[in-house]
């Protein structure tokens, strides 16, 4: 059967129960995102100042006909100077949305958006070097694997390697299929 096409749109206030799941769950957004409990507080009030979208940062709701999936996040990273800039881009599906080959379209999708309405020139992703799904999804999103980059993230009393992958401008564009 053919999967759905999974839908981005900014999170409301009947959503925030997923964001709570994922700050509570170690599983809920991914063992290999996991840094400890979060601070849901803070994220209520962020959503309540700005949603949950800045001129930095953001998080999307990854929507499907049975239900919400999941989130795809993304902010600012710098190379030198302010204007010198990029997305780096993040996916959490819930346990019970993966495996279903939504992670590489709701990726796309981001990097659609963000290249429809920001005027960057790369979207960047890291993932663990263990996280053989989401590098599939990265490539099946049009991501390049450029690297790795050792010991950069703390989890599980350890520190970890990433990949890190990115996609640019013209080459999403030559292979987005609107065009
Ligand atoms: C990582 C994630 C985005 C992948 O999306 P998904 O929709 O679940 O993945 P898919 O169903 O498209 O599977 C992707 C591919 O990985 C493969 N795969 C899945 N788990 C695997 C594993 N443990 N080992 C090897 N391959 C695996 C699948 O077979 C598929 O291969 P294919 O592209 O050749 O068909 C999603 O599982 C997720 O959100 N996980 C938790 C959070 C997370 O890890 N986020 C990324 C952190 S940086």
């Amino acid at each position: 059967m053919e999967q759905p096409t999974p839908v981005l749109r900014p999170v409301t206030a009947a959503d925030l129960w997923v964001l709570e799941r994922q700050a509570d769950e170690p599983d809920a957004g991914g063992v290999f995102n996991w840094s400890g409990f979060r601070d849901i507080a803070g994220t209520r009030r962020r959503f309540e100042e700005h949603r949950l979208i800045t001129p930095d940062a953001g998080c999307l709701v990854v929507q499907v006909p049975e239900g919400v999936a999941g989130v795809v996040t993304w902010c600012r990273v710098s190379y030198g100077v302010p204007a010198w800039s990029c997305w780096n881009i993040g996916i959490q599906l819930l346990p019970e949305f993966r495996g279903r080959g939504l992670g590489g379209p709701a990726q796309q999708r981001l990097v659609a958006y963000l290249f429809d309405t920001t005027p960057v020139e790369r979207v960047e992703a890291y993932t663990d070097v263990e996280n053989v799904a989401e590098q599939r999804a990265l490539e099946r999103a049009g991501f390049t694997l450029e690297g790795t980059v050792r010991s950069a993230q703390f989890r599980e009393g350890r520190w970890r390697t990433v990949h890190l992958y990115s996609v640019l401008r013209d080459e999403f564009k030559a292979a987005d299929p609107r065009t």
